[in-house]
């Protein structure tokens, strides 16, 4: 972490506004449940992102609940909800942020000639009025308020000044201008925040903000063009995530500034030692896996392949590092222990890798460990990773698989006899398939009819070795509802399985109090 922020100028620091819980939460397959949010925002929080995003209030009663639960939890960041450019929106969330001890309303409209004519049919006189009146009105219930342009690259400069002369005047604090659709060129996307700074009347007055989409993988690249151009705040998501290609990556933000001060001359609050337990929780909570060869937190991020980086990296880690991998808080991947271990060392560990488990669920953790153990020569870091995440993501669950067996080979058919435990009941079914991937799967929707589809299966290692765990994701879609589940274990079909019951529950935590066996079923 950078400390040395007493030598720092506050008009350098970059404001870090994540909307992980928001845009991120918002792309198909991300959803996140309650105890989710409140757990990547009280990491965030610890990480010292200055504005968490948590949520949309008016979009649902559970976005209300976690937005709201939020702002009473949160010790140092602002809590902000997104509105629309709408009394009811803005109302809303001015109820949900209430508790914050530092609350925020951010106001939007699109204001390009796309959006104003496709998505509101108004003219330019209209949109200036709306913009007006929102920020007028969230400014009477809070003094912290965003106002963004929606499609702000894509708006006549001319309007857009018009614009956001409006918010000012209305009150904004903060202007947030996104390239909404991830269309703008770094020096286009840097000249419109230094001609907004220079023709708007109040401009000095406000903090500039980004909000760069990813469509080009232009995201980090136009943000930081942004804050070259003098804008304050960066939003963005942990490992990337939001609509369409996601948004620029909060880390690749953080570390960027952290380590080119030189370049930059900016600085952040941000403990990048947090960066890469953010990033694993994020891909836990979402079930999105991060690309292997991801800037920061990839598993390749700190790899040395070839031999002459190898020796390099021996000789003097500069010859091939530009940062630490410390820096970021990746820790050696280290062996843990055996069989033999005991219930202390295990506890230890788990601190070591930043779990706080309750006695239950560390008992629980406990004897899986102790499984694993067993019948896997070398436990590592990761192997716990996965196990432990594997246990708190299915804390909640309705359905659990209790045991599966699975006759697999050429000679066919292909069988599965799986026993689920629904809502603490245990059932039995065996079913025969098209390999023994699809009798598993089949088995389980007998035992829990259903009409989702399923929309993606991948299998990849935890570690190294013939014995390593399998890591299985399964995505399911049910009447425009996506879900994404992960499921681990040295057996790939065991993990497949936990995988798809995983997002059965994600699809069942969603619908109301119905059943399992017919919740799912139209
Ligand atoms: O991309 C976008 O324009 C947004 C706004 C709501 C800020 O997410
Ligand atoms: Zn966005």
């Amino acid at each position: 972490m950078n400390t040395d922020t007493n030598a720092r100028d506050e008009k350098d620091r970059v404001i870090i506004f994540d909307t992980t819980l928001r845009d991120g939460e918002q792309c198909p397959g991300a959803t996140m449940t309650f105890e989710e949010k409140l757990e990547v925002a009280e990491l965030l929080d610890e990480m010292g992102v200055d504005v968490i995003e948590a949520g949309f209030p008016i979009a649902s009663q559970g976005d209300f609940e976690s937005v709201q639960e939020i702002a009473r939890r949160s010790k140092n960041a602002v809590i902000c909800g997104l509105a629309r450019a709408q009394p009811a929106d803005i109302d809303r969330c001015a109820e949900a942020i209430r508790p914050a001890e530092r609350g925020r309303i951010h106001t939007f409209i699109g204001t390009s000639p796309l959006h104003r004519k496709y998505q509101m049919d108004i003219d330019e006189a209209e949109c200036l009025a709306r913009v007006t009146a929102s920020v007028s009105r969230a400014r009477g219930l809070t003094d912290d308020v965003e106002w963004s342009a929606m499609d702000a690259t894509r708006t006549e400069e001319d309007f857009l000044c018009r614009c956001v002369e409006a918010a000012i005047k209305a009150g904004a604090t903060t202007v947030n201008i996104p390239d909404t659709v991830g269309y703008a060129y770094h020096d286009e996307f840097g000249d419109l925040i230094r001609t907004l700074q220079e023709r708007v009347p109040g401009a000095d007055e406000i903090i500039f903000s980004t909000h760069c989409h990813n469509d080009l993988g232009l995201a980090v690249a136009n943000s930081l063009a942004g804050v070259t151009a003098g804008a304050r705040q960066v939003e963005c998501a942990v490992n990337g995530l939001g609509e369409r290609a996601g948004n620029a990556a909060l880390e690749e933000i953080v570390m960027a500034i952290h380590t080119r001060a030189d370049a930059l001359s900016v600085w952040t609050g941000v403990d990048t030692t947090l960066l890469t337990r953010a990033s694993k929780l994020v891909s836990r909570v979402t079930a999105f896996p991060v690309q292997y060869n991801k800037a920061i937190v990839g598993r390749n991020a700190f790899a040395h392949e070839s031999g002459i980086h190898q020796d390099g990296v021996l000789k003097h880690a500069g010859t091939f590092e530009i940062m630490t991998p410390e820096s970021v808080g990746v820790k050696e991947s280290s062996l843990v222990m055996g069989k033999h271990s005991g219930r202390h060392a295990f506890r230890e560990k788990l601190k070591e890798l930043g779990y706080e488990l309750g006695d239950n669920a560390f008992e629980d953790a406990f004897v899986r460990f102790k499984g694993l153990a067993d019948v896997k020569k070398h436990v590592y870091d990761e192997d716990i990773e996965a196990l432990v995440d594997q246990e708190i993501a299915s804390a909640q669950d309705r359905i659990r698989v209790t045991s599966l067996t699975v006759i697999a080979g050429t000679g066919g058919p292909q069988k599965a006899t799986i026993t689920l435990d629904i809502d603490d009941k245990q059932h039995m079914y065996e079913s025969v398939g098209d390999g023994p991937v699809d009798a598993t799967f089949q088995a389980i929707r007998a035992l829990v009819p259903h009409d989702a589809r399923l929309a993606l299966y991948q299998v990849s290692a935890v570690t190294e070795g013939t014995d390593a765990q399998a890591e299985v994701m399964v995505r399911l879609e049910a009447d425009g509802k996506i879900a994404t589940g992960r499921g681990s274990d040295t057996d790939t079909m065991v993990a497949s399985a936990r995988a798809y019951v995983s997002a059965l529950n994600k699809l069942l935590a969603r619908g109301a109090r119905r059943k399992p066996e017919t919740m799912l079923a139209s």
